[in-house]
Protein backbone atom coordinates (compact mmCIF):
# COMPACT_ATOMS: atom_id res chain seq x y z
CA UNK A 1 0.00 0.00 0.00
CA UNK A 2 1.60 3.56 -0.52
CA UNK A 3 0.47 7.30 -0.50
CA UNK A 4 0.24 9.85 -2.69
CA UNK A 5 1.74 13.29 -1.73
CA UNK A 6 1.25 16.76 -3.21
CA UNK A 7 -0.12 19.98 -3.11
CA UNK A 8 -3.87 20.83 -4.34
CA UNK A 9 -4.63 24.26 -5.92
CA UNK A 10 -7.30 25.41 -4.02
CA UNK A 11 -11.10 25.28 -5.59
CA UNK A 12 -9.56 23.11 -8.42
CA UNK A 13 -11.30 19.96 -7.81
CA UNK A 14 -11.09 18.58 -10.82
CA UNK A 15 -7.80 19.44 -11.78
CA UNK A 16 -6.48 18.07 -8.11
CA UNK A 17 -8.60 14.93 -8.85
CA UNK A 18 -6.72 14.34 -11.74
CA UNK A 19 -3.37 15.10 -11.14
CA UNK A 20 -3.56 13.12 -7.75
CA UNK A 21 -4.71 10.07 -9.90
CA UNK A 22 -2.00 11.03 -12.38
CA UNK A 23 0.63 10.61 -9.08
CA UNK A 24 -1.00 7.22 -8.14
CA UNK A 25 -1.20 5.46 -11.64
CA UNK A 26 2.14 3.77 -11.60
CA UNK A 27 2.38 3.16 -7.87
CA UNK A 28 2.46 -0.64 -7.40
CA UNK A 29 0.01 -1.10 -4.20
CA UNK A 30 -3.32 -2.34 -3.82
CA UNK A 31 -4.32 0.51 -1.58
CA UNK A 32 -3.42 3.97 -2.71
CA UNK A 33 -4.00 7.08 -0.58
CA UNK A 34 -4.44 10.79 -1.12
CA UNK A 35 -4.77 13.48 1.97
CA UNK A 36 -7.04 15.11 3.52
CA UNK A 37 -9.47 17.57 1.69
CA UNK A 38 -7.81 16.88 -1.63
CA UNK A 39 -10.25 17.71 -4.40
CA UNK A 40 -10.77 20.88 -2.57
CA UNK A 41 -7.60 21.75 -0.69
CA UNK A 42 -7.91 22.91 2.91
CA UNK A 43 -8.59 27.12 4.33
CA UNK A 44 -12.18 27.75 3.55
CA UNK A 45 -13.23 31.87 3.39
CA UNK A 46 -16.91 31.20 4.17
CA UNK A 47 -19.18 28.83 4.24
CA UNK A 48 -20.35 29.89 0.86
CA UNK A 49 -17.12 28.65 -0.53
CA UNK A 50 -17.79 25.59 1.23
CA UNK A 51 -20.75 24.64 0.20
CA UNK A 52 -20.05 25.44 -3.45
CA UNK A 53 -16.89 22.91 -3.09
CA UNK A 54 -18.48 20.48 -0.40
CA UNK A 55 -19.76 17.45 -2.55
CA UNK A 56 -21.82 14.42 -2.10
CA UNK A 57 -20.08 10.98 -1.28
CA UNK A 58 -21.55 8.51 -3.26
CA UNK A 59 -22.20 10.71 -6.53
CA UNK A 60 -19.71 13.65 -6.61
CA UNK A 61 -16.28 14.54 -8.40
CA UNK A 62 -14.29 12.84 -5.79
CA UNK A 63 -16.79 9.61 -6.08
CA UNK A 64 -17.01 9.35 -10.07
CA UNK A 65 -13.11 10.33 -10.06
CA UNK A 66 -12.11 7.31 -7.91
CA UNK A 67 -14.20 4.96 -8.73
CA UNK A 68 -12.61 5.22 -12.63
CA UNK A 69 -10.00 4.53 -11.45
CA UNK A 70 -10.65 1.97 -9.00
CA UNK A 71 -12.18 0.16 -11.95
CA UNK A 72 -9.24 0.94 -14.25
CA UNK A 73 -6.44 -0.24 -11.78
CA UNK A 74 -8.09 -3.10 -10.36
CA UNK A 75 -7.66 -1.29 -6.72
CA UNK A 76 -8.71 0.50 -3.51
CA UNK A 77 -7.91 3.97 -2.76
CA UNK A 78 -8.91 6.57 0.06
CA UNK A 79 -8.94 10.02 -0.78
CA UNK A 80 -10.03 12.97 1.71
CA UNK A 81 -12.92 15.04 -0.15
CA UNK A 82 -15.20 17.96 1.98
CA UNK A 83 -18.58 15.88 2.71
CA UNK A 84 -22.05 17.47 2.02
CA UNK A 85 -24.71 15.50 3.59
CA UNK A 86 -28.45 16.74 4.03
CA UNK A 87 -27.17 20.40 5.01
CA UNK A 88 -24.45 19.04 6.50
CA UNK A 89 -20.67 19.72 5.96
CA UNK A 90 -18.09 17.09 7.37
CA UNK A 91 -14.23 16.54 6.68
CA UNK A 92 -14.69 13.43 4.96
CA UNK A 93 -12.42 10.37 3.45
CA UNK A 94 -13.93 7.53 1.28
CA UNK A 95 -12.57 4.56 0.68
CA UNK A 96 -13.14 3.38 -3.01
CA UNK A 97 -13.35 0.01 -4.70
CA UNK A 98 -13.78 -0.91 -8.09
CA UNK A 99 -17.14 -1.68 -7.22
CA UNK A 100 -17.80 1.52 -5.93
CA UNK A 101 -17.83 3.35 -2.90
CA UNK A 102 -17.41 0.76 0.13
CA UNK A 103 -17.28 3.07 3.30
CA UNK A 104 -17.24 6.99 4.41
CA UNK A 105 -15.25 8.46 7.42
CA UNK A 106 -16.31 11.28 9.21
CA UNK A 107 -13.16 13.33 10.81
CA UNK A 108 -13.78 12.61 14.63
CA UNK A 109 -11.07 15.36 16.38
CA UNK A 110 -11.57 19.01 14.04
CA UNK A 111 -8.77 20.92 14.17
CA UNK A 112 -8.22 24.79 14.65
CA UNK A 113 -10.82 26.44 12.55
CA UNK A 114 -12.40 23.61 10.73
CA UNK A 115 -14.48 23.62 13.98
CA UNK A 116 -16.35 27.00 11.84
CA UNK A 117 -16.82 24.92 9.35
CA UNK A 118 -17.47 21.69 9.77
CA UNK A 119 -19.24 19.29 12.19
CA UNK A 120 -17.36 16.64 13.83
CA UNK A 121 -18.27 13.08 12.68
CA UNK A 122 -20.59 11.24 13.56
CA UNK A 123 -20.02 8.08 11.88
CA UNK A 124 -17.46 6.41 14.27
CA UNK A 125 -14.60 4.36 13.74
CA UNK A 126 -14.95 1.37 11.20
CA UNK A 127 -12.62 -1.38 10.02
CA UNK A 128 -13.19 -2.65 6.18
CA UNK A 129 -12.08 -5.52 3.82
CA UNK A 130 -9.16 -4.32 1.25
CA UNK A 131 -8.66 -7.76 -0.32
CA UNK A 132 -7.47 -9.74 2.76
CA UNK A 133 -6.39 -6.44 4.55
CA UNK A 134 -8.93 -5.02 6.93
CA UNK A 135 -8.19 -0.95 6.77
CA UNK A 136 -9.07 1.50 8.96
CA UNK A 137 -9.53 5.23 8.40
CA UNK A 138 -8.32 8.67 10.55
CA UNK A 139 -7.64 11.63 9.58
CA UNK A 140 -5.01 14.33 9.88
CA UNK A 141 -5.51 15.46 13.39
CA UNK A 142 -7.00 12.17 14.74
CA UNK A 143 -3.23 11.63 15.09
CA UNK A 144 -3.18 13.54 18.49
CA UNK A 145 -5.65 10.92 20.32
CA UNK A 146 -4.06 7.34 20.41
CA UNK A 147 -7.88 6.28 21.76
CA UNK A 148 -9.04 6.60 17.73
CA UNK A 149 -6.22 4.54 16.20
CA UNK A 150 -6.40 1.93 19.58
CA UNK A 151 -9.82 1.26 18.65
CA UNK A 152 -9.39 0.81 14.69
CA UNK A 153 -6.53 -1.65 15.94
CA UNK A 154 -9.00 -3.25 18.75
CA UNK A 155 -11.33 -3.86 15.67
CA UNK A 156 -8.78 -5.93 13.83
CA UNK A 157 -7.41 -2.99 11.38
CA UNK A 158 -3.98 -3.97 10.08
CA UNK A 159 -3.76 -0.96 8.61
CA UNK A 160 -4.73 2.61 9.25
CA UNK A 161 -4.92 5.00 6.22
CA UNK A 162 -4.42 8.69 7.20
CA UNK A 163 -5.21 10.77 4.76
CA UNK A 164 -3.62 14.42 6.04
CA UNK A 165 -3.14 18.36 5.62
CA UNK A 166 -0.54 17.93 8.61
CA UNK A 167 0.93 21.13 9.99
CA UNK A 168 3.10 20.15 13.64
CA UNK A 169 5.95 18.75 12.54
CA UNK A 170 5.80 16.03 15.28
CA UNK A 171 3.00 13.94 14.01
CA UNK A 172 4.83 12.20 11.40
CA UNK A 173 7.10 10.61 14.14
CA UNK A 174 4.20 10.12 16.66
CA UNK A 175 2.10 8.36 14.02
CA UNK A 176 5.39 5.74 14.16
CA UNK A 177 4.30 5.68 17.59
CA UNK A 178 0.78 4.93 16.51
CA UNK A 179 1.77 2.33 14.52
CA UNK A 180 3.99 0.39 17.49
CA UNK A 181 1.79 0.83 20.21
CA UNK A 182 -0.63 -0.86 18.41
CA UNK A 183 0.80 -3.23 16.06
CA UNK A 184 -0.64 -2.36 12.32
CA UNK A 185 0.45 -0.57 9.56
CA UNK A 186 0.34 3.25 9.12
CA UNK A 187 0.01 5.38 5.80
CA UNK A 188 -0.26 8.45 6.02
CA UNK A 189 -0.70 10.77 3.17
CA UNK A 190 0.15 14.67 3.43
CA UNK A 191 -0.11 17.32 1.49
CA UNK A 192 2.83 20.28 1.08
CA UNK A 193 3.15 23.95 0.08
CA UNK A 194 0.91 26.27 1.66
CA UNK A 195 -3.34 27.56 0.99
CA UNK A 196 -2.40 31.14 1.26
CA UNK A 197 -6.33 32.50 1.45
CA UNK A 198 -7.98 35.63 2.44
CA UNK A 199 -8.88 33.73 6.24
CA UNK A 200 -5.05 33.07 6.59
CA UNK A 201 -2.31 31.36 5.35
CA UNK A 202 -1.65 27.56 6.57
CA UNK A 203 1.56 25.46 5.93
CA UNK A 204 1.62 21.57 5.09
CA UNK A 205 4.55 19.41 6.24
CA UNK A 206 4.80 16.62 3.76
CA UNK A 207 6.88 13.71 4.67
CA UNK A 208 4.30 11.20 3.86
CA UNK A 209 4.93 7.59 5.11
CA UNK A 210 4.26 4.37 4.99
CA UNK A 211 5.15 2.92 9.17
CA UNK A 212 5.62 -0.83 9.69
CA UNK A 213 4.32 -2.88 13.10
CA UNK A 214 7.47 -2.01 14.75
CA UNK A 215 7.13 1.37 13.93
CA UNK A 216 10.09 1.74 11.30
CA UNK A 217 9.27 3.90 8.30
CA UNK A 218 9.42 1.38 4.94
CA UNK A 219 8.63 4.28 2.33
CA UNK A 220 8.46 8.19 3.21
CA UNK A 221 8.42 11.26 1.20
CA UNK A 222 10.40 14.52 0.99
CA UNK A 223 8.81 17.72 2.56
CA UNK A 224 8.24 19.29 -0.89
CA UNK A 225 7.79 16.57 -2.93
CA UNK A 226 5.26 15.57 -5.35
CA UNK A 227 5.37 11.51 -5.69
CA UNK A 228 3.89 8.17 -5.07
CA UNK A 229 5.49 5.66 -2.71
CA UNK A 230 4.55 2.55 -1.39
CA UNK A 231 5.97 -0.99 0.77
CA UNK A 232 4.91 -4.30 1.07
CA UNK A 233 2.51 -5.21 3.84
CA UNK A 234 2.91 -8.77 5.48
CA UNK A 235 -0.28 -8.92 7.19
CA UNK A 236 0.75 -11.78 10.03
CA UNK A 237 3.30 -9.10 11.37
CA UNK A 238 0.28 -7.06 11.54
CA UNK A 239 -1.88 -9.49 13.08
CA UNK A 240 0.36 -11.24 15.63
CA UNK A 241 0.31 -8.98 18.76
CA UNK A 242 2.86 -10.96 20.68
CA UNK A 243 5.08 -8.78 21.83
CA UNK A 244 7.39 -11.48 23.58
CA UNK A 245 6.57 -14.43 23.63
CA UNK A 246 4.83 -14.81 26.59
CA UNK A 247 3.62 -10.96 26.52
CA UNK A 248 0.62 -10.62 24.00
CA UNK A 249 -0.16 -6.73 23.46
CA UNK A 250 -4.30 -7.19 23.52
CA UNK A 251 -4.28 -9.37 26.58
CA UNK A 252 -2.09 -7.83 28.68
CA UNK A 253 -4.54 -4.57 28.31
CA UNK A 254 -5.92 -3.70 31.98
CA UNK A 255 -9.33 -2.17 30.80
CA UNK A 256 -10.82 -2.10 33.91
CA UNK A 257 -8.06 0.61 35.42
CA UNK A 258 -8.73 2.69 32.24
CA UNK A 259 -12.56 3.98 32.60
CA UNK A 260 -11.34 7.64 32.99
CA UNK A 261 -10.39 7.20 29.38
CA UNK A 262 -14.15 7.13 27.85
CA UNK A 263 -14.97 9.35 30.84
CA UNK A 264 -16.34 13.10 30.06
CA UNK A 265 -14.08 15.80 30.77
CA UNK A 266 -14.24 17.03 34.12
CA UNK A 267 -16.26 13.40 35.61
CA UNK A 268 -12.35 12.05 36.29
CA UNK A 269 -11.07 15.10 38.37
CA UNK A 270 -14.86 14.89 40.23
CA UNK A 271 -14.38 11.82 40.90
CA UNK A 272 -10.81 12.28 42.32
CA UNK A 273 -11.92 15.32 44.42
CA UNK A 274 -14.85 13.01 45.75
CA UNK A 275 -11.84 10.43 46.53
CA UNK A 276 -9.65 12.39 48.36
CA UNK A 277 -12.19 14.38 50.40
C1 LIG B 1 -5.29 18.92 10.45
O1 LIG B 1 -5.98 18.17 11.14
N1 LIG B 1 -5.52 19.10 9.18
C2 LIG B 1 -4.16 19.64 11.06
Amino acid sequence: MGFVQGRPRFGRTAENLERGLALAEGMDADLAVLPELWSSGYVFSSRGELAALAEDAATGPTARALRAAARRRRRHYVAGFPEMHRGRFFNSAMLVGPAGVKAVYRKLHLFEREQEWFEPGDLGLAVHRVGPARVGLLICFDWRFPEAARTLALMGADVIAHPSNLVFPDAQWAMRTRALENRVYTVTANRTGADDRPAGRVAFTGRSQVVDPAGRVLARAGRGESCARAARCDLDAARDKGITPLTHLFRSRRPGFYRTLVAPVGAARRRTRRRVG
